[in-house]
C-alpha cells in the first residue's frame, strides 16, 4: 500500500500533537484508511531547537515553500499561524492539487471563502475542524449533524485562555497578568495573547460557526467585540455574589431574516450549564428549530486536544483521497440573510 505523505508547516505545539497522534497510533490510522500516513516533511521556524518529540533533522527545513512544492506529498496541515503569507501557502498547495487540513481560524475567517472555492475548483478538500473549539468536533455538527435543520442560536465559550483566566480569577483569587503568564506556558495562548484577551480570537471563531450554523457569510466585521482585559476580580466576585458566573461568550442569533454575532464578558446564571464550563474548556450551545437546545463540551485549546481534530481530518482527507471524492462541499457557504451589527 503506497503511504499517503503530509507535509506540516510548524511544529509548535499543535504540530507537536500531531506527530505523536500519527506515530503513536499509526496501526489504527493505518487500518481506517488503508494506508500509512508518513510526516514526511516539516516547516519550522528554526532547525535548531530542541523538540519534545523526536524528528529526523532531515525532515525539517526553514522554508515552507519547500514543502508545498514537493510533488511527493499530498496532504498540507497547516499548524503555524499567521494570515496573508500562510494564505499564499494554501492556495498554492491547492492550485498543485494538495489537500490541506489546518487549525488557522484567523486565516479561515479572514479568508475561508476564498480557500474554499479555490478548494472546490481543484476538487481538494480544507478541513479546519481544529480552528474552534480545539477537540470538540462542532464543525463537522454544524455542516453535518444540523444538516436537517435550522438553527436559530449558537452561545460559545470557545477562547481556552481567557476561560483559564476566568477560572482562575474566580476560584483561585489568582491575577489576571499571574494566570496569561500560566495559560501562555500552557501553550494555549496565541504567539500574541491579544487576540485571545480582547476577543478576537473569540469572534473569529464565532464568524466561523456563524456561517457555518446559519448558511451564509459572516464577515469578522460584522461580530461586536469586547474582550476580558477591563474585567476586574471585583466584577467576578460581585458576580458570583448576586448567583452569576462571568465568562466571555459568544452569541449568534438568527431571526426574521437578520443575523447579529457579538463576543463580550458576560454574567451567566450559576445554574446554566455555561456557567460552569471552566479552565481550558469551551461549550458550544446550539438551538435548532427541530432538534431543540443541543451542547457540546471539551478542551478548548492544547496539544493534544487540538490534535485530535487535526488527525481527524486528516483521516478524512485520505478516506476522500481512496474514495476518489471530495467531502464536506456544504463548507461553501450561500448568503441567505441579511446581517445586523448588535449595536445599531
Ligand atoms: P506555536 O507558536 O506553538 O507553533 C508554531 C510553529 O510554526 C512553530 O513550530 C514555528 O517554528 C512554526 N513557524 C511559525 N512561523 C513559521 C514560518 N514563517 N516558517 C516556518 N515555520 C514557522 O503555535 P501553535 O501550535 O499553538 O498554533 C499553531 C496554529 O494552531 C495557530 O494557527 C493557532 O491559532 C492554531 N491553534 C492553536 C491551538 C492551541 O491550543 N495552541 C488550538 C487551536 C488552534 P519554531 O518551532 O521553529 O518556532
Ligand atoms: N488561543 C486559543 C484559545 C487556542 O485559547 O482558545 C485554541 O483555538
Amino acid at each position: 500500500m503506497k503511504p499517503v505523505k503530509v507535509g506540516l508547516l510548524g511544529l509548535g505545539t499543535v504540530g507537536t500533537g500531531v506527530v505523536r497522534i500519527v506515530e503513536g497510533n499509526q496501526q489504527d490510522l493505518n487500518s481506517q484508511v488503508g494506508s500509512p500516513i508518513v510526516i514526511e516533511k516539516i516547516a519550522v521556524r528554526s532547525t535548531d531547537k530542541v523538540r519534545s518529540v523526536e524528528i529526523d533533522a532531515a525532515k525539517l527545513t526553514i522554508d515552507p515553500w519547500e514543502v508545498i512544492r514537493d510533488p511527493e506529498i499530498d496532504v498540507i496541515v497547516e499548524v503555524m499561524g499567521g494570515i496573508d503569507q500562510t494564505k499564499e501557502y494554501i492556495l498554492e498547495a491547492l492550485e498543485r492539487g494538495k489537500h490541506v487540513v489546518t487549525a488557522n481560524k484567523d486565516l479561515m475567517a479572514l479568508h475561508g471563502s476564498e480557500l474554499l472555492a479555490k478548494a472546490q475548483e481543484k476538487q481538494c478538500d480544507v478541513f479546519y475542524e481544529a480552528s474552534v473549539a480545539g477537540g470538540i468536533p462542532i464543525i463537522r455538527t454544524l455542516i453535518e449533524g444540523f444538516s436537517s435543520d435550522r438553527i436559530v442560536k449558537i452561545m460559545g465559550i470557545v477562547n481556552g485562555t481567557t476561560n483559564y483566566i476566568l477560572t482562575k480569577m474566580s476560584q483561585e483569587g489568582a491575577s489576571y497578568e499571574d494566570v496569561l503568564k500560566e495559560a501562555q506556558d500552557l501553550g494555549y495562548a496565541e504567539s500574541d495573547p491579544t487576540s485571545d484577551v480582547e476577543g478576537l480570537d473569540a469572534a473569529r471563531k464565532m464568524a466561523i460557526l456563524g456561517t457555518l450554523g446559519f448558511r451564509t457569510n459572516v464577515e469578522l466585521d460584522d461580530v461586536t467585540v469586547q474582550g476580558i482585559s477591563s474585567v476586574t476580580k471585583e466584577d467576578i466576585t460581585y458576580a458570583r455574589k448576586l448567583g452569576y458566573e462571568m465568562k466571555l461568550l459568544g452569541i449568534a442569533t438568527s431571526s426574521n431574516e437578520h443575523i447579529t454575532i457579538s463576543v463580550q464578558p458576560t454574567m451567566i446564571k450559576q445554574n446554566h450549564p455555561l456557567a460552569s464550563v471552566n479552565g481550558v474548556f469551551n461549550a458550544v450551545y446550539v438551538h435548532g428549530e427541530a432538534v431543540g437546545e443541543t451542547m457540546f463540551y471539551g478542551a478548548g485549546a492544547g496539544e493534544m486536544p487540538t490534535a485530535t481534530s487535526i488527525v481527524a481530518d486528516l483521516v478524512a482527507v485520505v478516506k476522500n483521497l481512496k474514495l476518489g471524492v471530495n467531502g464536506l462541499k456544504a463548507i461553501v457557504p450561500y448568503k441567505t440573510k441579511k446581517l445586523q451589527s448588535t449595536d445599531q
